[in-house]
């Protein structure tokens, strides 16, 4: 049974994607598979707190706090999230909500809290849901909130685990699927075990183009069919990659999607354009540096001008000088976040 009234608490990671997601089908359904490093600082910290009503209401109530205070911006967003998992959660308007959400990141950074906070609150939802059905295994449950979160926000579904996440169905991925993210099964050299992931915050403003916007641009897109399918090359390059520690092909796919990322909307109708200036200096001023030392640093981008700078454990000293020396200054106040490689959403 479940408790008339009580209170939960989850943080979840946002995540970085090296194959990206861009683009999707009716009821979130990914136009093509994608993979991502789940990181550890950047992560949403969401409580909800429930009480039991007497009688089901006919309307969601939920009230809506954002670092303390009310916020109102966000109904629209968390209604229809409501709306499409209540079919999956039929509780929700038996009982009054109170959500309260904190970024670990600056309001005003440039990076999206959409997948971090979608993931936080399928798992702070979850928790419910496991009151009623006390015997859900904990994959189960891990399930359930990814295909959940899915619903909010697509990316979300990757936020729930670590440390490298798959999402979308590929043939040769047993077990992966449109409706969840899965921990990608293969074998994963130790060298990937510990990734390092600094964000430059090149621009600090409001997204352009809403990620919803974005990925709808793909119907209709001359190059979209071709894209979907350089995705599942490109996934199943990795395999190789995350199997030997294969860095240099790791730079090569990562870069490359990333800037795939960005030419799908310069090419898609309207056209956008997201980067920055500085982005493309700190993109030519991290090849010099690769091309100079042989480390191996690369970057990749998210629908946005802020860059994420990736590199492993063994090389963080040298390639950590060399961002604080030569690329924080490309930085929209010069602010940047030092991540890493993480493990999941925590309790
Ligand atoms: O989860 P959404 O709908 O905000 O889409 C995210 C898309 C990218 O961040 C650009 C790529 C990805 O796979 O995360």
């Amino acid at each position: 049974h479940q408790k008339k009234e009580g209170k939960v608490t989850w943080k979840a990671p946002s995540n970085i994607a090296l194959v990206k997601y861009w683009g999707k089908k009716e009821n979130q359904i990914p136009a093509n598979p994608s993979i991502s490093f789940t990181l550890d600082a950047c992560a949403t910290t969401t409580t909800v707190s429930y009480k039991k009503l007497e009688n089901r209401s006919p309307e969601f109530s939920i009230d809506l706090f954002f670092e303390g205070k009310p916020k109102e911006d966000f109904r629209p967003k968390i209604e229809s999230f409501f709306n499409r998992i209540e079919p999956y959660l039929p509780f929700l308007k038996e009982y009054i909500f109170i959500v309260e959400t904190s970024n670990s990141f600056p309001h005003s950074s440039g990076i999206a809290s959409s997948a971090s906070g979608m993931a936080a609150l399928a798992l702070c939802l979850m928790s419910l849901e496991k009151e009623l059905n006390p015997e859900m295994s904990s994959d189960f449950f891990n399930q359930k909130a990814s295909f959940l979160a899915r619903l909010g926000s697509g990316s979300a579904c990757r936020s729930i685990e670590g440390d490298l996440i798959q999402w979308g169905e590929h043939k040769e991925i047993i077990g992966s699927s449109d409706l969840f993210a899965i921990k990608y099964p293969f074998k994963v050299h130790s060298v990937f075990k510990n990734y390092f992931d600094t964000i430059l915050l090149v621009d600090k403003g409001q997204k352009q183009v809403s990620s919803s916007v974005g990925h709808n641009l793909m119907h209709n897109h001359p190059f979209s069919e071709k894209r979907f399918k350089q995705a599942h090359v490109n996934l199943k390059g990795l395999q190789s990659v995350f199997e030997k520690g294969d860095l240099d092909k790791f730079i090569e796919i990562v870069e490359s999607e990333a800037l795939t990322l960005h030419a799908m909307m310069m090419t898609s109708l309207p056209y956008f354009m997201l980067m920055k200036p500085n982005t493309l200096n700190i993109i030519n001023k991290i090849w010099e540096f690769r091309k100079a030392t042989n480390t191996h640093i690369c970057f990749t981008l998210d629908a946005g001008a802020n860059v994420h700078v990736l590199y492993p454990e063994n090389e963080k000293d040298v390639v950590f000088q060399f961002i604080k020396d030569e690329l924080v200054v490309y930085c929209e106040e010069q602010q940047y976040i030092c991540d890493r490689i993480g493990f999941g959403a925590k309790q």
